[in-house]
């Protein structure tokens, strides 16, 4: 049974690490007129309102996406980010305010133009209902162009069936919850059998740092430099000191086949985030390229 629901979490640092991620894709992908397609194997609700009283419990967000927000003119390279999460506000007739956080699809929509494709996945019953009414409140660029199309079903099993897309460019987004072990070993066999079929997509893949006795970030890392990709690009940010048996210290991204300048990118901001979002003298970041690095 599947009991994980990301409202607890929306806009933590993790978010922050994995939307700035995903929009700089997104970004680069924009730069050209030739559509491109964007799978998301694990979509969750797709946008959640803050003042939800599961949001508010641990308010999560109050450590990751709010004090960013507050100080939103010192983000230039987040522009794209922080206009998505705009444009949901905006169309939740929300005035200036960060009443509402878009989840990876309500970021994907806010950069989708009428050439591109989103395909959505989610196999919790009620997240799949809230996704199906959260994809209906156009964001300001998606009133335009037609609606994602949103499967039911395992987003591991869909990916593979997807694939070869139609539009030959985009970026696949795997954000599981890992609350079963297995996620890490089906993240690495579901992306070793993604690249027999489509080589030459982008590829990011969300995963927790957790307590030294339960992580498995080390493995996983292992286990996607060996899935065939030719170059594999890893960013990390924690945000505490690792604990022994419990709790999340930070969070990682791999990006498979990354597009040109993200390193550069990241190497620029991942600092910045660091310091931002530090909850002790622990917090740092991390990058590097886990397979090929750029000829200069
Ligand atoms: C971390 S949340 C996704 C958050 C979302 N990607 C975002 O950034 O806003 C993980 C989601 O995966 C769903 N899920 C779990 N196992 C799944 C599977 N095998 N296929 C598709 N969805 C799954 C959960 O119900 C949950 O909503």
């Amino acid at each position: 049974m599947l009991s994980y629901r990301h409202a607890f979490h929306a806009g933590n640092h993790a978010d922050v690490l994995k939307h700035a991620v995903q929009s700089l894709i997104l970004e680069a992908l924009s730069i050209k007129d030739k559509g491109f397609c964007y799978i998301d194997t694990h979509a969750g609700a797709g946008g959640y309102a803050l003042d939800h009283e599961w949001t508010q419990k641990k308010a999560e967000y109050l450590g990751g996406i709010a004090p960013l927000w507050q100080q939103r003119e010192k983000w230039p390279q987040l522009a794209g980010y922080f206009a998505a999460i705009d444009a949901m506000n905006d169309a939740m007739n929300s005035d200036q305010q960060l009443d509402f956080y878009p989840g990876s699809p309500k970021v994907a929509e806010y950069f989708k133009r009428p050439q591109d494709n989103l395909t959505l996945m989610e196999l919790h019953n009620n997240e799949v209902e809230l996704l199906r009414e959260n994809m209906m409140v156009p964001g300001r660029r998606s009133s335009r162009s037609q609606s994602p199309t949103i499967h039911h079903r395992d987003g591991f099993e869909g990916l593979i069936a997807l694939l070869p897309p139609t539009l030959k460019r985009g970026l696949v987004l795997i954000d599981p919850p890992y609350e079963l072990k297995e996620d890490y070993h089906t993240v690495a066999s579901t992306l070793a059998k993604a690249y027999k079929r489509w080589p030459i997509g982008i590829y990011a893949i969300w995963y927790p740092l957790l307590a030294r006795n339960v992580d498995r970030s080390g493995a996983l890392k292992t286990a996607l430099a060996n899935s065939g990709f030719k170059d594999i690009l890893c960013a990390e940010l924690s945000v505490s000191e690792q604990a022994e048996d419990f709790g999340m210290y930070g969070s990682g991204m791999i990006v498979l086949n990354p597009p040109w300048k993200l390193d550069e990118q990241l190497n620029e901001l991942l600092p910045r985030l660091a310091d931002a979002l530090a909850q002790d003298k622990a917090a740092g970041w991390s990058l590097e390229w886990l397979k090929s690095a750029p000829s200069v």
